[in-house]
């Protein structure tokens, strides 16, 4: 039941009914000897007189207050107010509804966020070291070793004793081989994470992943970039290689586009990356497909960096995957 209160102008109780008095913990006779300026909390006082006043104007009001209980505890109320006018005076008629589960529910909700908010904070970080290293391997030790092994097997061919042609087509087949692996290893470690990124920095990631993009899917690929954000730091630089990476994909995946264009600037303190193309156009319906989750994680990188994302598509011309980073979020570590 809810607990209902008569109000003058003055926010003088006139009456209550017993639920609004159990509610609050104090009897119906001490609370009739009251004014609602003693049950508000300071940020529902500052707010009562001009929600009285719209009440008494005429207005019917839906609002959260809190009230303190009589043992001091702080209870969250929902209210319903009207005016009321009896024997020719207006009064504020309340409906208070107790909403503690609620609150509660939305701050446990909340925390539960937060910590997977962290949690996929983490995970990213530990995957993206865990390939850098690994990719670091590849190319160093892997590349390096097969490499030297090329180069060994190269003067072994000169060193072959003459007349014997099949020792010469073997070794040729291995060195057939040998290249192969190479470009291989490097091709994986690159897929992993460009070493590029780390060592020149993210123009020159993006440089290389749109020239190879354009390359293997055909789409004509544009990139774009600011002089003065050819170098952000981390973490920002690798959030937004991997959000090119993913838009990149999507474009190639679904857009049947012709053309596509990577565009990296500068706007006051925040770096903004736009990818778009000239493709079919993503749809509201696709942004929340259950069980995808390249866009979802391009909303989740952004976020944790304190950014904004934007997408967008026409039917017919084209998607813009739109993603706006503060620059300041390479120096503060947790940005919530
Ligand atoms: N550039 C685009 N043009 C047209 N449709 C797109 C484009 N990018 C994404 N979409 C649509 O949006 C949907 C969601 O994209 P998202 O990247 O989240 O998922 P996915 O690519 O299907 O799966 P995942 O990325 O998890 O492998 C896609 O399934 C596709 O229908
Ligand atoms: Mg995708």
């Amino acid at each position: 039941m809810d607990g209902i209160l008569l109000l003058d102008a003055e926010g003088n109780i006139v009456d209550v009914n017993s639920s609004f008095a159990r509610m609050h913990g104090y009897t119906i006779d001490a609370l009739l000897r009251m004014n609602l300026r003693e049950l508000d909390t300071p940020e529902t006082l500052a707010l009562a007189p001009e929600k009285i006043r719209q009440v008494l104007a005429g207005e019917t009001l839906g609002f959260e207050v809190e009230h303190y209980h009589q043992d001091g505890h702080i209870l969250p109320l929902d209210v319903a107010a009207s005016a009321m006018d009896i024997g020719g005076e207006m009064y504020v008629l309340a409906f208070h509804r107790d909403i503690t589960e609620r609150r509660r529910a939305e701050q446990e909700l909340k925390r539960s966020q937060q910590q997977l908010r962290g949690l996929s904070k983490a995970a990213n970080e530990a995957l993206e070291a865990e390939r850098r290293r690994t990719a670091r391997e590849l190319h160093d030790e892997l590349g390096q070793s097969l490499t030297a092994l090329k180069m060994d097997l190269e003067s072994l061919r000169h060193d072959l004793p003459p007349g014997q042609p099949e020792l010469g087509e073997r070794a040729l087949a291995m060195h057939a081989l040998l290249d192969g692996t190479i470009a291989a290893t490097r091709r994986i470690a690159a897929d992993l994470r460009p070493l590029m990124l780390d060592d020149l920095g993210l123009a020159a990631a993006l440089d290389w992943l749109t020239h190879n993009y354009s390359k293997h899917t055909g789409i004509a690929t544009d990139l774009v970039i600011d002089d003065s954000v050819a170098q952000v730091p981390e973490p920002i630089a690798s959030a937004l290689y991997r959000i090119t990476q993913e838009s990149l994909t999507n474009v190639a995946k679904y857009a049947q586009a012709t053309t596509a264009e990577v565009r990296l600037e500068r706007d006051g303190d925040w770096v903004q990356l736009a990818v778009r193309d000239n493709g079919r156009g993503i749809e509201a319906a696709d942004q929340d497909k259950r069980g995808t989750f390249g866009l979802l994680g391009i909303r989740e990188r952004v976020s944790l960096l304190g950014g904004e994302v934007s997408i967008a598509g026409e039917p017919g011309r084209g998607s813009e995957v739109r993603a706006r980073i503060p620059l300041a979020a390479a120096d503060a570590e947790a940005v919530a």
